[in-house]
């Protein structure tokens, strides 16, 4: 059932966004994002209802979503939402995605957590093929407004916030043009990988805090050897099979 719902997202890049990258971009993000939304409304609800409290898990969501939308805002600024059939796709994706994922979080929250993890692992691979193939191109290019304010000028809050596992040292993108753009998007999929695997693990209840938490403790080994292994894997996979874009 995961695995389909990814194929299913994979299946429909790969078909109508061959040679329109940043369209394809577009709707991944616009669908992407989606899930942290459902996992949000769906603690939320648990909270209100006073059957669960964990505000740790909300605020790193929100702020994964919030990573999410600038991604979104960057593929906007390039042209990606210019045409009524993309916004439709991308909306009517997301519609569909959100009520699944709520569904599925509440029935599995782990499930629901691999679900992303594999979504933002053919991320990965695809920002890392466009910037294989478009690298020198990229170069030459401005980077949009708004990724010089969420990256490097503005407050970096909510940036350093879904990153769970730097708990000592933030990343601080160098942003001079639109390939430092396209590798610190890359780099911030992976950290939702990360993030998605430590989530998965049976101690995260117990271990899993937000970055900014006061009383914040180093991940447990173990968690950090799980999210290495397989951070290392995906690393080589992307390597070595690159995503069709074109
Ligand atoms: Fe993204
Ligand atoms: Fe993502």
């Amino acid at each position: 059932m995961i695995r389909l719902l990814v194929n299913f997202l994979e299946a429909l890049l790969n078909t109508f966004y061959r040679k329109r990258v940043y369209p394809r971009f577009y709707v991944l993000e616009t669908v992407a994002r989606v899930p942290y939304f459902a996992y949000t409304s769906v603690l939320h609800l648990y909270e209100t209802m006073g059957w669960w409290r964990k505000s740790d898990w909300l605020k790193v969501h929100f702020a994964e979503s919030w990573n999410e939308l600038h991604h979104l805002l960057i593929s906007e600024s390039l042209g990606g939402s210019r045409y009524f059939i993309d916004r439709f796709i991308a909306h009517g994706g997301a519609l569909v995605y959100y009520w699944i994922i709520v569904g599925v979080y509440i029935l599995s929250p782990r499930s629901a957590y691999h679900f992303m993890q594999l979504v933002e692992e053919h991320a990965y691979h695809t920002y890392n093929t466009f910037l294989k193939e478009h690298g020198e191109e990229l170069k030459q290019l401005p980077a949009p407004e708004i990724a010089i304010k969420y990256y490097r000028d503005g407050d970096l809050y909510m940036f350093d916030e879904f990153q769970t596992s730097h708990p000592s040292e933030f990343r601080r993108p160098k942003i001079e043009n639109l390939y430092d753009v396209f590798v610190a998007v890359r780099e911030d999929e992976l950290e939702h990988v990360k993030t998605m695997i430590a989530c998965q693990q049976p101690e995260a209840q117990d271990t899993f805090q937000s970055p900014h938490d006061a009383n914040r403790s180093a991940l447990p080994e173990s968690i950090r050897a799980v999210i290495d292994a397989q951070t290392s894997d995906i690393v080589r996979a992307a390597e070595e099979e690159p995503v069709e874009l074109t």
